[in-house]
This record gives C-alpha cells, sequence and structure tokens, in this order.
C-alpha cells in the first residue's frame, strides 16, 4: 500500500475502526438468517424423508478484505461507500443436493414477510463463461438494535454439491496462478464444469424418478 502522508495513514486508522462497529450489524443480519434457514432445515428434518439443505456456512468479510475490495474497484475509502458498494460485507453459502432444491430453498426464503429481494443472479440458468454455476441472492433484512432499526444486505448463494466441488477447486487454482490460470488448465476447468453439469442433471432426474415410486417397508 502506499500512502500520500502521515494524515492518509490516521484517516485509514479512523476508517478501520469505525468499520469494525459498522460490521456488527452484517453479523446480526447473518445470524438472523442463519436462524430461518435452521429452521427450515429443523423441520424438514422432522416432516420430510430427506432435506433440501445438506450444509450451510456463513462469512463476514474481513477488514481488511473490505478495504482491499474498495481499492480494487477504485472505490472511495468511506463508510458510505463501503455500505453502497460492497454488497457481499454477509455471506451465506447453502449447498442442496439438487438443482431443484435451489430453487426451491430460494423460493422458501425469499417469500418470507420481512426479507426483501434485491437483486437474483441466475449462474445456474446462465453460467459464467468459466463454467462457474450457483444461485445468488442479494437479500435484505432487518436487524433490531437497541436504538433502531438497519436494513443489512446478505449475499446468498446457492448451489448443488457438484457446483460447490467444482468452484472450490476453481478458487484455488484462481489462486494458485495469481487470478492468471493458464488457458490449458481453463479448458480442462470448463469441462469440468460440464462434467459436474451433466451429473446434476442425472441426479435430479433418478431422484425425480425414485420419488414418484412407493416406499418400500424397511427390512
Ligand atoms: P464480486 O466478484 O464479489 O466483486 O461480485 P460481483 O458483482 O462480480 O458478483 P458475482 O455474483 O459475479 O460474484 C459474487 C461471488 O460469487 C464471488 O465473490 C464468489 O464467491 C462467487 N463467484 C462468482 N464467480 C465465481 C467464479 O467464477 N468462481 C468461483 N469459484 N466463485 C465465483
Ligand atoms: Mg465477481
Amino acid at each position: 500500500m502506499q500512502f500520500e502522508s502521515p494524515a492518509d495513514l490516521d484517516e485509514l486508522r479512523d476508517l478501520r475502526d469505525q468499520l469494525s462497529r459498522f460490521l456488527l450489524a452484517y453479523k446480526f443480519g447473518i445470524d438472523e438468517l442463519m436462524t430461518k434457514i435452521n429452521i427450515l432445515k429443523e423441520e424438514f428434518a422432522v416432516s420430510q424423508d430427506y432435506s433440501p439443505i445438506e450444509h450451510v456456512n456463513s462469512r463476514l468479510k474481513t477488514v481488511d478484505s473490505i478495504v482491499d475490495k474498495m481499492r480494487r474497484k477504485g472505490f472511495e475509502l468511506s463508510l458510505e461507500s463501503v455500505r453502497d458498494n460492497v454488497t457481499d460485507i454477509a455471506g451465506i453459502r447453502i449447498t442442496c443436493a439438487f438443482i431443484g432444491d435451489t430453487y426451491r430453498v430460494a423460493e422458501m426464503l425469499t417469500a418470507q414477510s420481512d426479507i426483501t429481494v434485491r437483486l437474483v443472479k441466475d449462474y445456474i440458468a446462465e453460467p459464467k463463461p468459466n463454467g462457474y454455476r450457483s444461485l445468488h441472492l442479494l437479500l435484505e433484512i432487518p436487524v433490531f438494535l437497541s436504538d433502531r432499526v438497519e436494513i443489512v444486505p446478505v449475499e446468498v448463494q446457492l448451489r448443488t454439491i457438484a457446483m460447490d466441488f467444482w468452484a472450490s477447486l476453481e478458487h484455488r487454482i484462481y489462486y494458485k496462478y495469481d487470478r492468471h490460470v493458464p488457458e490449458s488448465i481453463l479448458a480442462d476447468l470448463s469441462r469440468a464444469a460440464e462434467s459436474a453439469s451433466d451429473l446434476d442433471a442425472k441426479m435430479e432426474r433418478l431422484h425425480l424418478d425414485v420419488q414418484h415410486l412407493p416406499e418400500q417397508p424397511a427390512a
């Protein structure tokens, strides 16, 4: 990092302190949404033979990573600017066994009356050129603090186990090559994404076929 003068350093330190306090509302946003997701999960566990939710992870972006992103994208370093420009401070990833479940879980969440949908990016219907697939929702959820209500954005990524497997490997390769992945590896990754997608389609068909069969009594 390069600084013009000591005053810039003071400003940056000040922004960091403010950011840490500001992040608390985002943590609460994650807590609120995780409660909703866990309620769905537990409800399915008692009432159905399987849960459409396999696992759930959450992460709060670190101050360092927020500052990095702001600098990388050339945004002014202020709290207002962070609020307006970084919408993935609070992130939740939901992994499902089947493609249909990703949409089902997305509908269950977006139908809840205290959740507002700000943006939907359906990279399952329209994968990224590299083969990345996932359903992204930018949700807003109210957080009730002692003296005010804050509306907090939370980025929710829904994907199948196969999509998640691919995305985690791709992510590792991307950083291993410092974002400059050789063409031949990109081509292999793209083919692997196709295979994962074929597997998802086959598993979905099997799952639907089996659902129509009568239950067999346990041996
Ligand atoms: P940023 O990339 O965070 O600036 O957001 P964006 O506005 O480009 O949104 P996008 O929906 O494309 O990506 C948001 C998040 O999705 C990323 O931070 C990743 O977690 C995930 N993601 C998007 N594209 C890829 C990809 O090609 N590979 C992997 N592994 N993850 C991706
Ligand atoms: Mg991106």
